[in-house]
């Protein structure tokens, strides 16, 4: 059994990465249909550093419940440690991944040694990769399967009322991917591959023999080119990058064509319905079951995890000023000593 207290990253206030602060903390008790888990291994993410900000881009009355201190990180690979009464189906010493309670809380405390899990949030562990690398899958390949293969949800986008419904890929359909070479665009890439479409990767110059090698068939450097104005008739475009900039993506659709932002944007309906395209996204849930999907095609290699970067759980303020510089391929991740 674990002991009482555990290293763990907190942060007291909102603000840069050096509000990360490296501390002694109790291990979490798990409750009812959870599990503890003895973290190996943390994925970063977006939301990681938006919490650590106090979220200031999200309307407060869409800002979940934040108290302070606060352990980020949401994606975790690691054992399982101790397991609640009610609990069946996971037992201590399996190797478990997981995105934790996402979105129902700001973040999932698994920035620490030992974090508690919901079962409903967890998968094996593909037993073909390591720790670090299956920390790397939970939000975004989540986000990714969510996006292109199958929803798994009824809870409408807070940013669009419009329902998401991943189009049917297969050798006939075109898919840009705009950010290709990030957490989400990396991983997109290879289920769209996987489906059989045709793929256009959208990244900075120095990712394009890392996004051929993913089994991208054409390449846009968009520092060079203007993937708005160079590409046209394609069936789905997903843009990890979205915000204002994702509108200029509806000219390359083809009608009948959709557009995917990740991140929210601002669309207009009529302009929407007079090129014959939709515009629809979601925003990413836990859900095991699909992770454990995902799971099954990192081990058999049809689908990788990409490593940015490793930092140990102390450095998680290194962790995040990397990830500040931007430009990443693939994805960041703490490793946490079991020592
Ligand atoms: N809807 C949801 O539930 C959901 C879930 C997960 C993530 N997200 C959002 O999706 C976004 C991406 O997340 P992520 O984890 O994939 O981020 P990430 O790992 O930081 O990847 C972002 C990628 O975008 C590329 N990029 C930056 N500017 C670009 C541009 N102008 N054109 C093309 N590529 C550009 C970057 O590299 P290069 O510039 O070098 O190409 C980088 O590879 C974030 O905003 C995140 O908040 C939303």
């Amino acid at each position: 059994m674990p002991t009482h207290t555990m290293r763990a990253i907190r942060l007291h206030e909102f603000g840069g990465p050096e509000v990360l602060r490296y501390e002694e903390v109790p291990v979490p008790e798990p409750g009812p249909g959870e599990v503890l888990v003895r973290v190996r291994a943390v994925g970063v993410n977006p939301p990681d550093w938006y919490a650590r900000e106090g979220m200031p881009d999200v309307p407060p009355e869409l800002k979940p419940p934040v108290d302070l201190p606060l352990i980020p990180g949401t994606d975790v690979s690691g054992v399982v440690a101790a397991v609640a009464a009610d609990v069946s189906g996971f037992a201590v010493g399996d190797e478990v991944i997981g995105l934790l309670r996402f979105p129902t809380v700001l973040q999932g405390s698994a920035y620490a040694e030992f974090v508690t899990a919901p079962t409903s949030d967890l998968a094996r562990k593909p037993a073909a990769i390591d720790h670090v690398h299956a920390a790397g899958l939970p939000m975004s390949g989540l986000t990714a399967w969510q996006f292109l293969i199958e929803l798994g949800h009824d809870h409408p986008s807070p940013f669009q009322e419009a329902r998401h419904r991943p189009m049917a890929l297969d050798g006939g359909t075109t898919v840009l991917i705009n950010g290709a070479a990030g957490g989400v665009g990396h991983l997109a890439l290879q289920l769209a591959k996987w489906k059989g479409a045709r793929v256009i990767a959208v990244a900075s110059g120095a990712h394009e023999t890392f996004l051929r090698e993913l089994g991208a068939d054409e390449f846009i450097d968009y520092t060079k080119e203007r993937p708005e104005e160079a590409v046209r008739g394609v069936d789905l475009v997903l843009d990890t990058v979205g915000g204002p900039g994702s509108r200029r993506f509806l000219r390359t659709l083809k009608r009948g064509g959709s557009l995917y932002p990740v991140y929210f944007g601002a669309f207009d309906d009529k302009e929407n319905a007079e090129l014959g395209v939709t515009v629809t996204a979601t925003q990413v849930r836990s859900n095991g079951a699909q992770l454990a999907e995902l799971g099954r095609l990192l081990d058999t290699g049809a689908v990788r995890v990409a490593m940015d970067s490793t930092f140990a759980l102390a450095d998680a303020r290194a962790a995040h000023e990397r990830a500040a510089r931007g430009h990443i391929r693939g994805k960041i991740v703490l490793t946490v000593d079991q020592g």
